[in-house]
């Protein structure tokens, strides 16, 4: 009797240990939730979460590699508030799911220092591309230099940011490095401290500058520097941002995935690269008119890689350079590149847009093609739409469970 009730014991006892490693969860990967959400970006340096369902094929492949990467990264950087990997239940958590615009499983979310962006990781779903991903993005972004001399040779490829400073040990450093951190991936960090810079900087204060990417012609102009409040993060994001990312961006088939999910129609060019002398005026244009345009992405894209949508125009690699918006939905045609000159024009492209007159003039034009008695003067450029091709470029059916979620339509 009493070893049978000791057995009993033991075995409740083994029983609950298994529960309880299933309920505190060893895991390694923290769960999620609406709860605890705020605390942990909070106070955390680096948070990857995974957005994902119980029922997701993918979602299910990626929960072990995400475990042993998380329990990985815990084991090299064990420190409170370095890095957290979580986990989100979509089914259980849909508010969150909502908040982080999340249409497609799994999706994992990158969170810098309490800032929640659109950026994702898209890497291999791999223990050792997860690791080495959070290893890149916990190193320190701003690169010391120990003599001037360093700044002659910086890479080209990308601007550089220079500061200037007293010390590490002051709150206006600690924004330039949480700045760094975010727009690593846009522009080289530099930092001098001390004597070696002390000339460069008014006395008793920090300086920070900006310098073009020295393979671009016109770098010298983009020369500029900070005169800012440095103790405001908002501020000093904003003005790195704003020299770091620029107007206009080059479209591959590597991001164009992540450019969509931006949510915001392209305007394109195609051009000829053999003739990159359009690129430069399409900048231009948008550089002096529509600097503050937000509402779309203005994007470069090689012709011969992006053919295909340019046949689907009807346009072939002679016809270049050609603008086009895709709204991810439909392609308009932007009737004469040569317009972008006329002040107002490519605005009023994108305004016709926004307001549906080009997709109402498609099917006026429609109508006008099935009634034979044409009630658009097909002498003047008649509204061209076709279906939009850039669509295929997002997330794929193989990779993901996409959300259906239907966009509005443009
Ligand atoms: C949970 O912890 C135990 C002992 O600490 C360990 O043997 C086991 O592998 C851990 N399980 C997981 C999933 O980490
Ligand atoms: C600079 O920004 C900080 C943080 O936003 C603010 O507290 C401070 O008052 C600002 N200083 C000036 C001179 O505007
Ligand atoms: C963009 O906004 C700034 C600040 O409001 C203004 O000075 C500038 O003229 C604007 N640019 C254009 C092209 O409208
Ligand atoms: C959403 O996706 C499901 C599964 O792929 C499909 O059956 C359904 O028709 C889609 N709904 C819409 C509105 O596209």
């Amino acid at each position: 009797m009493k070893v049978v009730g000791s057995l009993v014991i033991l075995y409740l006892l083994a029983i609950l240990e298994t529960l309880l490693s299933l309920v505190a969860g060893n895991s390694s990967v923290v769960v999620v939730t609406h709860e605890n959400l705020q605390q942990i970006i909070d106070s955390n340096e680096l948070v990857l979460l995974s957005f994902y369902t119980d029922w997701c094929r993918f979602s299910q492949i990626l929960q072990p590699i995400f475990e042993e990467a998380a329990a990985k990264v815990l084991q090299k950087f064990p420190e409170n508030g370095r890095v957290i990997l979580g986990k989100v239940n979509c089914d259980i958590e849909d508010i969150l799911a909502d908040q982080f615009d999340i249409l497609k499983y799994p999706t994992i979310k990158i969170i810098r220092n309490g800032l929640i962006g659109s950026q994702e990781y898209r890497g291999q779903r791999s223990v050792e591309a997860v690791f080495q991903f959070v290893e890149i993005e916990l190193s320190d972004p701003i690169k010391e230099f120990h003599s001037i001399d360093e700044l002659k040779t910086v890479d080209v490829g990308f601007g550089i940011v220079i500061g200037y400073f007293i010390s590490n040990d002051h709150v206006e450093y600690d924004n330039y490095r949480r700045v760094a951190s975010l727009l690593r991936n846009e522009c080289r960090f530099l930092v001098g401290f001390g004597d070696l810079t002390k000339e460069l900087r008014p006395p008793g204060k920090n300086a920070l500058i900006f310098r073009g990417d020295p393979s671009i012609p016109n770098h010298k102009n983009q020369y500029s520097e900070y005169l800012g409040n440095m103790t405001s993060f908002k501020e000093l994001t904003f003005w790195i941002d704003k020299r770091c990312v620029p107007l206009v961006r080059e479209v591959t088939f590597e991001n164009a995935e992540e450019l969509s999910e931006e949510g915001l129609p392209f305007v394109l060019l195609f051009y000829n690269k053999d003739d990159v002398s359009p690129i430069q005026e399409f900048k231009n244009a948008i550089q002096s008119q529509l600097e503050n345009e937000t509402r779309v992405n203005f994007l470069t894209a090689e012709g011969k890689l992006f053919k295909h949508p340019l046949f689907h125009l009807g346009k072939s690699l002679t016809d270049l350079p050609v603008i086009a918006i895709d709204s991810f939905m439909h392609m308009y045609l932007f009737p004469r590149f040569k317009d972008i000159h006329k002040p107002g024009a490519l605005k009023k492209f994108i305004d016709d847009l926004f307001s549906g007159a080009l997709h109402f003039n498609f099917h006026m034009a429609l109508e006008a093609k099935e009634n034979s008695e044409s009630i658009i003067d097909t002498a003047e450029d008649p509204p061209i739409v076709h279906e939009s091709k850039f669509k295929d470029l997002k997330p794929s059916k193989h990779r993901y469970t996409l959300v259906n979620r239907t966009r509005d339509e443009l």
